[in-house]
């Protein structure tokens, strides 16, 4: 049985861990082969999160090698545009075409409220999370033309369709993240690429499931664990969890890689347990 993106290349930014690393397992298991970078190290002096290392990022090659797909891996920060496309360009000329971008690389940094947010953390949000992300595509680009189309998913989140506080550049990068995807769209039409977002809730991965959200979650306990906090993140939802899996996401990737959604351009998809309604 053929597999849903089977023949297909795929370049995915943020692959070391996390959802990155799931996107590249989900789609090598339905038949893709991967073009995978991350940074692997701490990316600003306020991360919030352990940096990734080299060390995740040959893992996710192990896993997608496990499945008999091949893997092409780089080091790369997404805000150097040269060395994105270097990498790009070495995937697509080791794996002979690309049909699909996954532009998921991200960061949390700060947590202050915006008249408090310092230009520093700003600036590496902004270029992180919507310039990387813009990066990312355009060096897709040329390759989808190529092939004659493609797909492009932008990860984006549910705080790229409602705000937060304490997060202020992050909503706004990630609302930033919604316009870059419509217009990508209206521009690629053409070419039959196709351009959409993806919008999650809270994922357990290690930008959440970490020791500063889970305080920021339970102010009131000194060392809150996941099962103290699991029941305030479950006020978000709509659905009884206070999170969902990497998986989840990547099965919406999935989707919006395949042909399934041949049709479908210029969409927002949250996968949120319902946190938009309320
Ligand atoms: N985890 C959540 O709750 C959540 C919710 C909504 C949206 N998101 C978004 O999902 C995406 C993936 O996050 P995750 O949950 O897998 O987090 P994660 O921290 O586990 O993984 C993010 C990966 O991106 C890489 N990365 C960061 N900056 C980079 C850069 N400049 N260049 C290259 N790689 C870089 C990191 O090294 C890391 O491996 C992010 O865009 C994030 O904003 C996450």
């Amino acid at each position: 049985m053929s597999g849903r993106v089977e023949g297909k290349v795929a370049f995915i930014t943020g692959a070391a861990r996390g959802q990155g690393r799931s996107h590249a397992v989900r789609l090598a298991q339905e038949g893709a082969d991967i073009i995978a970078v991350d940074v692997c190290k701490p990316v600003s002096g306020t991360d919030l999160i352990p940096a990734s290392t080299p060390d995740d990022l040959a893992e996710t090659a192990d896993l997608v090698k496990g499945l008999g797909r091949r893997i092409v891996t780089t080091e790369v920060d997404v805000r150097d545009f040269d060395a994105l496309r270097a990498a790009v360009d070495s995937g697509v000329e080791e794996l002979g075409r690309l049909d699909i971008v996954v532009a998921n690389a991200g960061i949390g940094n700060g947590g202050e409220t915006l008249d408090k947010t310092s230009e520093e953390d700003w600036q590496t949000m902004i270029d992180i999370n919507l310039g990387g992300v813009w990066k990312a595509a355009k060096a897709g680009v040329p390759h989808l033309i190529a092939a004659g189309g493609g797909s492009i998913i932008l990860t984006s989140s549910v705080g790229g369709l409602k705000a937060y506080p304490n997060t202020g550049h992050y909503v706004a990068a990630k609302h930033g993240v919604v316009g870059l995807m419509r217009a990508f769209a209206v521009e690629l039409g053409e070419h039959s690429i196709r351009v959409n977002s993806v919008h999650p809730t809270n994922v357990n991965t290690p930008m959440f499931m970490n020791e500063g959200t889970m305080k920021l979650f339970r102010p009131d306990l000194e060392n809150p664990t996941k099962e103290d906090f699991e029941p305030v993140a479950k006020f978000m939802h709509v659905l009884p969890v206070g999170w969902v899996e990497p998986v989840d996401i990547s099965n919406a990737v999935l989707y919006l890689a395949s042909d399934e959604s041949r049709f479908v351009t210029g969409v927002t998809l949250p996968v949120d347990g319902g946190s938009l309604l309320k």
